[in-house]
C-alpha cells in the first residue's frame, strides 16, 4: 500500500492573498494555480488547464501590494506570496472560480 498523496506542496500555515478584490487564505509555498485549486477545488480540476505553461490559460496579471509594480505571470508557474493582489484573470480562471463569487 502506498502512502496517499496530495496535490499541495507541503505547507504550515495559510498565507492572505487578494484575488480581484476579496481577500482569501491559501496555502504557503504553493503555485498560485494551485491556490485557486484549493479554494474551488472541482471547478479548478475540471478547468481546461494544462499546468505546464503550454495552454496560457491561467493568465493572470498580479502585484505584490506596495512592494512593486504590476507584472503579468502564469499562475500554475507563479509562487503564491503573502499580500499578493491578483487584478486581472483569464476567462478560464475567472470561470472556474466562480464558486467564489469574484467581482
Ligand atoms: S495551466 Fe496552462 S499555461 Fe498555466
Amino acid at each position: 500500500m502506498t502512502a496517499p498523496t496530495t496535490l499541495f506542496r507541503p505547507f504550515f500555515r495559510l498565507i492572505k492573498i487578494t484575488i480581484l478584490g476579496t481577500q482569501f487564505d491559501v496555502p504557503e509555498n504553493n503555485t498560485l494555480l494551485r491556490c485557486f485549486q484549493y479554494l474551488a477545488p472541482e471547478p479548478v480540476s475540471y478547468g481546461r488547464f494544462c499546468w505546464n505553461e503550454d495552454c496560457q490559460y491561467c493568465r493572470v496579471t498580479f502585484d505584490l501590494g506596495e512592494r512593486g509594480a504590476s507584472r503579468t505571470a502564469l499562475s500554475c508557474k507563479l509562487m503564491v506570496e503573502a499580500d499578493m493582489r491578483v487584478t486581472e484573470a483569464a476567462a478560464e480562471i475567472r470561470y472556474c472560480s466562480r464558486t467564489l463569487n469574484l467581482k
